[in-house]
């Protein structure tokens, strides 16, 4: 038996073990099983062991290579060693300092592999988080950026905003009140009004997290909404009436943008009853977990076909009356970055009602 099948012997038990008898043979089963360890003879036919070696390194850097060596070849063991063998067995070798030798490599590239592979997992992971981080600051400085840019913005509108007024005001005092004066008037001041708005939203978007948000009292919010309101509804000939109940509840929250989402809605109701004259009622009904705060109007009701759409921003029927269409839309972000939910229930010629509902904050 040559030394190639004793050796397949002696480590089949604990291994799969694969032979060749020429240098090229070695390297085809080196690339297509990949093992964790090679054992070559020095000398081989054809291709020496040591040019061998050279050929295995630069298929697999990793793998250990270990060489055999003639009795008393220690020079060429010391070469094997120093061209990349990880270890050296002279012959004729011993079975269990070929097991020892054998096991200790096996387990030595193991460890390289798994160190290799966390080292890709790593690297890998590195880049990811350099990607996410390099967009996180590109996204937080054009955050910074827009609202300094905001924030300028609302000056010169605010500007504009109050020449339109006094425009309007000297245009009714010379008695010019021309009808295409008026109407070019109202168009300036609706989109004028459009900018603002969307300036407030983007700012308390920014905001969003920055501000500070306190304990705040549902039933004190809607009595001030309608308090700010009542003279709207009395000049529309509108009927407002309120109950927000005996049980005080109070939430979370933003109170700026809670009473603001409120009182769209609130308005909208007024501006749906003031055809017919109609009646307004704001309640706010206490669960167990959260406030449902109701708008209820008898206004004309909102056909089907618009339902779908009456949160869309942009939206409006009001267009000759200066609606944005962002009312219902800004309420509806308000109400769920407060964890909460609008709904809407309307029949044509009788009515429309709002439901918010918040969460409230446990007694
Ligand atoms: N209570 C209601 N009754 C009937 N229609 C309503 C009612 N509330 C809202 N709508 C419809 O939904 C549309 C969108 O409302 P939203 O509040 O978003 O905008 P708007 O009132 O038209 O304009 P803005 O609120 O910006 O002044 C309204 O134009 C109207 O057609
Ligand atoms: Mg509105």
């Amino acid at each position: 038996m040559g030394p190639r099948e004793s050796l397949r012997m002696l480590l089949k038990p604990d291994y799969q073990v694969y032979t060749a008898d020429t240098v090229d043979g070695g390297l085809r089963l080196l690339r297509e099983k990949k093992p964790d360890a090679v054992i070559s003879d020095i000398r081989m036919p054809g291709t020496s062991g040591i040019d061998g070696l050279r050929k295995i390194r630069e298929i697999d850097p990793h793998v250990a290579v270990i060489m055999l060596t003639g009795f008393g070849a220690l020079d060429t063991a010391q070469e094997a060693l120093r061209l990349g063998a990880n270890d050296y067995l002279s012959k004729p070798f011993d079975a269990k300092q070929m097991r020892e030798v054998i096991s200790r490599n096996v387990e030595r590239t193991r460890v390289q592999r798994s160190s290799d592979r966390a080292l890709a997992e790593i690297t890998e992971l590195n880049q990811r988080l350099m990607r996410e981080l390099a967009q996180k600051e590109r996204l937080a400085s054009l955050g910074q950026a827009s609202a300094e840019f905001v924030h300028d913005l609302g000056n010169p509108l605010t500007i504009v905003w109050g020449y339109v007024q006094l425009l309007a005001k000297k245009l009714e005092q010379n008695g010019d009140t021309t009808q295409t004066s008026s109407k070019e008037l109202s168009i300036i001041e609706q989109n004028v009004r459009l900018c603002r708005e969307l300036l407030t939203m983007w700012q308390s978007y920014g905001s969003e997290g920055a501000l500070p948000r306190k304990p705040i009292s549902i039933c004190d919010i809607v009595n001030d909404v309608i308090k700010r309101v009542e003279s709207v509804a009395t000049q529309n000939g509108v009927q407002l009436t309120c109950d927000t109940g005996a049980q005080p509840c109070s939430l979370v929250g933003d109170s700026v943008q809670i009473e603001r989402a409120i009182q769209n809605v609130v308005i909208n109701a007024i501006q749906a009853a003031a055809d017919k004259k109609g009646r307004v009622t704001v309640t706010c009904a206490r669960g167990e977990f959260y406030v449902d705060v109701r708008v209820q109007d008898t206004g004309p009701g909102i056909p089907k076909s618009e339902l779908g759409k009456i949160f869309d921003p942009y939206f409006t029927t009001k267009q000759s009356k200066s609606g944005t269409g962002l009312g219902l839309y800004i309420t509806k972000k308000v109400v769920e970055d407060h964890n909460g939910s609008i709904k809407v229930d309307s029949t044509l010629d009788v009515g429309t009602t709002f439901t918010m509902r918040l969460p409230v904050q446990s007694d």
